[in-house]
């Protein structure tokens, strides 16, 4: 394979930016390039997105590293350390990607692994990159045995080896490529490989946000988006946001439709509460969904434990969703627990479900110490 054969038609999907056309200096240029088709809630996403460190509310401890790392490669004039990030969805991996490539003062170029499948597409995105850049890989874990294989002595050696002919006339030929930073984000990060994990110099956690922490981001949001809101009315959105910047700016768009329509002014408790109230957003948090798994266990299954699959037939969701999306935040809030034998709800769930606990506290613990 040629190097000449890598176009920049090939890394499919990818978005770029450089760092000298500021998104701040006109909001209305998109972050990302037009061939990502960007919608108008994908739009307004953007719009709201952190673009320094300074806007990066909450994740303390994951700052508090980066700002280190940063400094310590910029006063040494190198890259810096490949990075994996990993967490729920909505925690802020791919703002915290493009905070990073900005405080560097470098390009960035995003792609999903999915959008990786054929060698020559990461060969592609990897030849074109300039030394510093920052290259993001989102869904790491789906990457294809082959695609990972080329990812190894690019991120150790910075060297793409490719292949050259074919049969017993194929000689490897190796490309060096210029230095750069690999950031990637997982959901799942034991769906990694070890190999693969273990070049990433830096493996950082993102947690889920605090209520205090939520409601500074809806305050920033709200500004953003031109709505009022007093700090009860954010509040009140942060406690229903499942810890979840993501959601808390979704939930806040809702209220302000609801606002708009139902009452004038700024957004108060009652104005938040009753919105999402009709929009079935419990005062935790929890959605349908959530709620449903919590009556199955509850009034199916006698508070568990209750395998996954039975849980994912009872909402018609899949497994996974119900693993990466749903539990993650449940367990959070210590309504449900994961045993080997399958999920159990706690007193906490019975209790926000409305029902009279099944068992006295320490006899359900001493049952999950059991297990
Ligand atoms: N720390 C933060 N401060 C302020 N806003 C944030 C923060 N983290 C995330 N956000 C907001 O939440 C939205 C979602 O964040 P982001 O896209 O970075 O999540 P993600 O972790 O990449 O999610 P996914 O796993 O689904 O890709 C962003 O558009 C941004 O506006
Ligand atoms: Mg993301």
């Amino acid at each position: 394979m040629d190097k000449a054969r890598f176009s920049e038609g090939d890394a499919t999907r990818s978005q770029e930016k450089s760092p000298d056309n500021s998104p701040d200096e006109s909001p209305d240029n998109q972050l990302l390039q037009p061939e990502a088709a960007v919608d108008e809630r994908g739009k307004q996403e953007e719009s709201i997105r952190p673009h320094r460190f300074a806007d990066y509310i909450g994740q303390k401890d994951l700052k508090d590293v980066l700002e280190i790392a940063i400094k310590a490669a910029k006063s040494r004039g190198e890259v810096l350390d490949h990075l994996l990030l990993y967490g729920p969805p909505g925690l802020g991996k791919t703002t915290m990607a493009m905070i990073l490539a900005s405080e560097m003062g470098v390009n960035y170029k995003i792609t999903s692994a999915p959008a990786l499948e054929r060698p020559r597409d990461i060969a592609g995105l990897l030849v074109n990159l300039k030394p510093g850049d920052v290259l993001f890989i989102d869904e790491i874990h789906r990457l294809s045995r082959m695609t990972e294989e080329i990812l190894y002595p690019a991120m150790e050696d910075y060297r793409l080896d490719v292949t050259v002919g074919k049969g017993t006339s194929a000689r490897i030929r190796s490309i060096p490529l210029a230095k750069f930073t690999l950031v990637g984000a997982t959901t799942r990060v034991g769906a990694l490989t070890s190999p693969l994990r273990d070049r990433f110099g830096l493996v950082q956690k993102l947690r889920f946000y605090e209520v205090h922490e939520l409601s500074k981001i809806v305050v920033r949001s709200a500004e953003l988006l031109n709505t009022s809101i007093n700090a009860e009315g954010a509040e009140e959105v942060a406690r229903r946001a499942r810890g979840t910047p993501r959601i808390a700016n979704r939930l806040l768009r809702r209220v302000r439709d609801y606002a708009e329509v139902k009452s004038s002014g700024e957004i108060n408790r009652e104005v938040a509460a009753e919105a999402l109230q009709l929009f079935q957003v419990d005062p935790m948090g929890l959605d349908w969904t959530d709620r449903k798994m919590l009556s199955v266990i509850i009034e199916q299954f006698n508070g568990g434990p209750v395998g996954l699959e039975t849980i994912a037939a009872a909402t018609g969701e899949d497994t996974q969703t119900i693993e990466e999306v749903y539990e993650p935040y449940l367990m959070q809030i210590g309504y449900l627990s994961r045993t080997p034998r399958g999920r159990t709800a706690t007193n906490a769930a019975y209790k926000h479900m409305g029902f009279k606990s099944p068992k006295p506290a320490n006899e359900q613990l001493s049952l999950l110490i059991d297990e």
